[in-house]
């Protein structure tokens, strides 16, 4: 081959995907199985997002609107906007993609925490934006004085995933509110709240930062979670309007589909499916802090549909993720995210938490006996 691949697109360890679940499944004959490892929806997808995409395929041979205007009339209705201050993209990774594109040239820098979402990292290796972490503190937890104290002439972006995927912990009000305040009005800062219906309705003091009338905030937030569309790829961000313009300068000239804006519209207003989904979520936090209790797993609370535990080492995480795989119950090592002694579990069905936790106690048992 005589093309030649820039050396940081060479070098890249982009998100490393697993063989396809259906294929495992199929392979393997597994009687249980639970499929806890990328924070999806156990309980499927939204019905009314399913009818509203079924209605909307009839007008596939024309390319859909590209202001994607009754969504984001919609989402502005509901989280009381204008349309002007919404954008949506191809899941909340595109649109964190397109602030980059759009935001960062020269030397801007992008300053964020260490341990924290994957994606970010990988997006601005890509784009060769100079990427500044902070350690995350003892207890897994985003570093805001750290952060703070290293906001530089450089810094154009900074990133704070609300809840921390993988480690689930929040940024308080107190703490977002604190840190708002220092930072310089010309810096961004992005407030990804993927995880936003999850954390609201396990804590009743969540930041919910579009309220909080910063203009250099950009809040991310995805249908792919708690409305249970995530192959649908749709996300949105909300911001000052002086923000989504340039987001809707840089995006696809049709993104999203309208196969995609259909099912956000239809998710947008399935209560009852979001309702079932955080309750479902509520008892399954619960029922895994007892459970992991009483294993003597060290596990951290968590504000989101996932609970990360803290394993010791490397070889612990490989020893028990490869037993899970092994009985058909999929987990989340974490090294790429740079804690390769942690797992992280996603909240399933009932029944799959439950198989899981037998299969983490079969684990221990016979690790214990040295088998
Ligand atoms: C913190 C965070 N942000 C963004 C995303 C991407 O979501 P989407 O499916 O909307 O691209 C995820 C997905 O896991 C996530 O954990």
């Amino acid at each position: 081959m005589k093309i030649t691949i820039p050396p940081h697109i060479a070098t890249l360890r982009g998100y490393q995907p697993g063989k396809p679940i259906e294929q495992l499944i199929q392979e393997n004959n597994w009687e249980r199985y639970a499929i806890l490892w990328n924070n999806e929806n156990p309980l499927g997808s939204s019905p009314k997002a399913k009818e509203a995409v079924t209605n909307a395929f009839d007008g596939s041979n024309f390319y859909p609107d590209p202001l994607s205007l009754e969504l984001r009339q919609a989402l502005a209705n509901k989280l009381g906007k204008k349309v002007e201050n919404i954008v949506v993209g191809n899941g909340s990774e595109g649109l964190l993609m397109n602030i980059l594109k759009a935001f960062c040239y020269g030397d801007d820098e992008l300053l964020t925490s260490s341990g924290s979402f994957v994606i970010i990292y990988i997006w601005s290796k890509i784009c060769g934006i100079p990427v500044k972490q902070i350690p995350l503190t003892t207890d897994y937890r985003y570093d805001m004085e750290g952060l703070k104290a290293n906001i530089t002439e450089k810094t154009k972006v900074i990133y704070l995933c609300n809840i921390n995927n993988p480690t689930g912990a929040m940024i308080t009000r107190e703490e977002l509110e604190d840190f708002m305040r220092f930072v310089p009005e010309h810096v961004l800062v992005i407030v990804d709240e993927a995880y936003f219906e999850f954390s609201a309705s396990l804590h009743d003091d969540f930041p919910d930062s579009i309220t909080m009338g910063y203009d250099n905030i950009i809040t991310l937030r995805t249908f792919s979670k708690a409305y249970g569309i995530a192959a649908a790829r749709i996300g949105y961000a909300i911001a000052h309007k002086d923000l989504i313009k340039p987001l809707l300068n840089v995006s696809l000239t049709f993104e999203p589909s309208n196969l995609a804006q259909a099912a956000g519209l239809g998710a947008l207003t399935d209560d009852e499916f979001l309702q079932r989904t955080l309750d479902n979520n509520k008892k399954g936090i619960q029922y895994f802090y007892k459970e992991f209790h009483r294993l003597g797993l060290k596990y951290i609370p968590s504000f989101g549909n996932f609970v990360m535990i803290d394993c010791g080492t490397a070889e612990r995480v490989q020893e028990i993720v490869d037993y899970l795989k092994a009985r058909g119950v999929f987990v989340r090592p974490l090294n790429s995210s740079g804690l390769p002694h942690c797992l992280r579990i996603s909240v399933g069905r009932q029944e799959e938490n439950q198989y899981c936790v037998e299969v983490l106690e079969m684990e221990a048992q016979e690790a214990k006996k040295g088998v």
